[in-house]
């Protein structure tokens, strides 16, 4: 397998860590865009939401993904957000094998109340941010992705699997 598997969805449905098991699981080494993002800026993502702008940020993430075009045989996980731009959603295909994880309004809300660290969802009403946002994005997500994993009632694990059953599918046809 040459090309990359990159990691989109919404917020809360596990990119981070289902990226960091696949990782493991084909010995690919992980790219996390916000991670990387932090580490070249020196800063929070809040922080750089606050201090510059989200335009801000979104630029980041666009300069990253044309960064990463010569990469091959990473698992990339990526930002919530980063499909919003069409030519993003471009260069998401043109880096490989895009999974779109899934996850219902009230299992984000759960998972995404436990820490802090995103400036969208810090507001009276996560729960209706995170609705608008999903009736935005899903067509984007819908777009850019090869393949969609409802996640809901699976564990990390079996989503784990399932990604690697397919991607291996998916890279075979491809050869
Ligand atoms: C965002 C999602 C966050 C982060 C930023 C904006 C979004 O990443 O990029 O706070 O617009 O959905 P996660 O999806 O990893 O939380």
């Amino acid at each position: 397998m040459q090309k990359n598997i990159i990691l989109i969805g919404f917020m809360g449905t596990g990119k981070s860590t289902i990226g960091r098991n696949l990782s493991q699981t084909f010995g690919y080494p992980l790219i996390d865009t916000d991670q990387l993002i932090v580490e070249q800026q020196g800063r929070s993502i809040p922080s750089i939401f606050e201090e510059n702008s989200e335009q801000a940020f979104r630029d980041m993430e666009t300069e990253l993904l044309k960064s990463l075009i010569k990469h091959s045989g990473h698992i990339i996980a990526t930002g919530g957000g980063i499909i919003g731009r069409p030519e993003n959603r471009q260069l998401l295909r043109e880096l490989g094998y895009v999974v779109w994880l899934i996850a219902h309004p009230a299992e984000i809300l759960k998972r995404t109340s436990r820490n802090a660290n995103r400036p969208l969802l810090d507001n009276d009403d996560p729960e209706k941010t995170i609705c608008d946002l999903l009736g935005v994005r899903t067509p984007l997500y819908r777009n850019a992705a090869h393949i969609g994993i409802e996640t809901d009632n699976l564990s990390f694990d079996e989503v784990t699997t399932g990604i690697i059953e397919s991607a291996r599918y998916h890279f075979g046809t491809q050869e």
